[in-house]
């Protein structure tokens, strides 16, 4: 049975009171290695949901955002696990004036950062503050579209997911794209193969099936894939049509 789906929460855009968000522990600043040494410590606090040490390069951005980047006319955006907001900001570079952009992030400390230091930068501020751009703070799961995207952009680290939960997150992306739509997400090169030999028992056992669940995706419906070098760690970005 399929797990309740409620519609995500769209923030308000000042954020709540400044007691609500000093509650909340604000990220603030602005320079590169703030936004990694953030991002950084929210992988200490929650290692299994945000699954990465550092933020995706430029490179890796660019990469997720080729079909996007090559559409013909506006498009319905939604971008999953945002985190500091490297690949926010690409997709903001692209957007049109008639591109809409829902930006899905579950962990608090993160959607508030992305709120006050990503979502209030040049490319994005306009259509924040007009409503074109939204920021979800939610679990994907929550999301109750369908047929409303024409790409999803995701930053979810699947191999750290359950099983049950990877194919939770897939049945949402497909039943909120548009027919033809596209996904994008990015793995590291070897992570699933490596992350597979290093470890014993059941958790390899875990890992094998999940490996196996993505691999058949991967067979099933990837029509295009680029390996980005300038990443650390080395990444394939992957492009998947359901239809
Ligand atoms: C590997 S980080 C990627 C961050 C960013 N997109 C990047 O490329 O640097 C994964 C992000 O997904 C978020 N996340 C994990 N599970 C999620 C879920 N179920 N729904 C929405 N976001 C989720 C984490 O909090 C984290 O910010």
């Amino acid at each position: 049975m399929p797990r309740p789906i409620t519609p995500a929460r769209p923030v308000n855009p000042r954020g709540g009171t400044s007691t609500q968000r000093q509650r909340r522990g604000t990220l603030g600043g602005k320079s590169e290695s703030s936004h990694r040494w953030r991002f950084f410590t929210e992988y200490l606090a929650e290692p299994t949901t945000v699954g990465a040490i550092s933020p995706s390069s430029p490179g890796l951005a660019r990469a997720l955002c080729t079909h996007f980047s090559r559409r013909t006319g506006p498009a319905n955006v939604l971008e999953v696990g945002a985190g500091t907001g490297p690949v926010t900001r690409h997709i903001g570079s692209l957007l049109g004036p008639e591109d809409r952009l829902d930006v899905c992030e579950i962990q608090a400390k993160l959607a508030d950062f992305l709120e006050s230091s990503v979502l209030t930068t040049e490319h994005l501020a306009p259509a924040f503050a007009d409503g074109r751009v939204r920021l979800l703070r939610a679990p994907v799961q929550e999301i109750d579209r369908e047929n409303h995207y024409d790409f999803v952009i995701a930053g979810l680290p699947f191999t750290a997911f359950a099983l049950r939960d990877i194919k939770d997150v897939f049945k949402v992306i497909r039943r909120c794209l548009k027919p033809g739509g596209v996904m994008s997400y990015f793995e590291y090169v070897a992570l699933r193969r490596i992350s597979s030999q290093v470890v014993l028992g059941s958790k390899r056992r875990r890992k094998r099936i999940v490996s196996a669940y993505m691999s058949r995706h991967i067979k099933n419906h990837q029509f295009d894939r680029q390996t980005v070098f300038q990443n650390v760690p080395p990444a394939y970005a992957r492009h998947l049509r359901f239809d």
